[in-house]
């Protein structure tokens, strides 16, 4: 049985490029009217082109999620053209090439934690208060590997990805009750332009974008019985040379 999802809203953050816009693909191929926000319209524009939707079923809506009022502005924009929303992805996310905890900047600090965890948290919780309404809506966090492994260089990412993958979880628990569903994708090494070349680096063995996408979807097409509230998602083979 495939379901009608012509009237349903999708919100993607960081829908300009890598896995965002290939998250924003995949709604749009479901039938979802998408909201793509991000802060560089060209590139949001080359997603909505991509999407094959018009304008008013592809909104954009640029601003820079790190900002404390940025969540709130585009739940409004949202609301403000379809009513309604059924889907938030939050994929957004940054962080400075590998930088030791002593050498990081502050303004970097608060970057990361602002985009990789408060907007993410902010954007959930407001979507939640309509989703709850309607007694039915999918939430789905892209957190990291980074989160688990911890890695060098890594440290504030890894800590915002980890926050995010918990919140997740106790989003879940709170939210299970009105029929929302909560969810985390942790991948692995994807090839965006978020991943630098670099020498060890063997990027045709990285996941594609496509893949994380698919993984949203497994998540918004889940029975309403069932939620799959992690999934991990690794390239087959290490793309790290050794
Ligand atoms: N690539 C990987 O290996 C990998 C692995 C695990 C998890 N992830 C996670 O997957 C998510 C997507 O990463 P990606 O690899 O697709 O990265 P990407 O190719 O760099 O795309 C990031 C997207 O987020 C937007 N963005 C960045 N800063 C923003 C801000 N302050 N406000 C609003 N939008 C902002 C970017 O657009 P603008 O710059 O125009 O704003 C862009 O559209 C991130 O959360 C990342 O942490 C990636």
């Amino acid at each position: 049985m495939t379901t009608d999802n012509s009237h349903r809203v999708a919100i993607v953050t960081g829908a300009g490029r890598g896995i965002g816009r290939a998250c924003a693909i995949a709604l749009a191929k479901a039938g979802f009217s998408v909201c793509l926000a991000a802060r560089t319209r060209e590139q949001l524009e080359q997603t909505r082109n991509a999407t094959g939707l018009p304008p008013e079923r592809s909104l954009i809506v640029l601003l820079d999620l790190a900002a404390a009022e940025a969540p709130a502005a585009l739940l409004e924009a949202t609301l403000d053209l379809h009513g309604r929303i059924d889907v938030l992805v939050n994929n957004a996310g940054w962080a400075p090439a590998r930088t030791p905890l002593p050498k990081l900047r502050e303004d970097d600090l608060d970057q990361i934690l602002a985009l990789n965890l408060r907007a993410p948290i902010a954007l959930a919780r407001l979507a939640a208060i309509q989703m709850a309404e309607r007694g039915t809506g999918t939430i789905v966090n892209i957190a990291s590997n980074a989160g688990r492994l911890a890695p060098a260089g890594e440290a504030v990412y890894a800590a915002a990805k980890a926050g995010l993958l918990a919140f997740t979880k106790a989003a879940f628990a709170d939210l299970r009750h009105y029929g929302i569903k909560v969810a985390a994708i942790v991948p692995g090494l994807v090839d965006t332009e978020l991943i630098p070349d670099n020498k060890r680096l063997n990027r045709s063995a990285m996941l594609r974008a496509a893949d994380v996408a698919a993984a949203v979807m497994q998540i918004v097409n889940a029975p309403a019985h069932a939620c799959p509230v992690e999934i991990s998602l690794e390239p087959q083979a290490d793309p790290m040379k050794r």
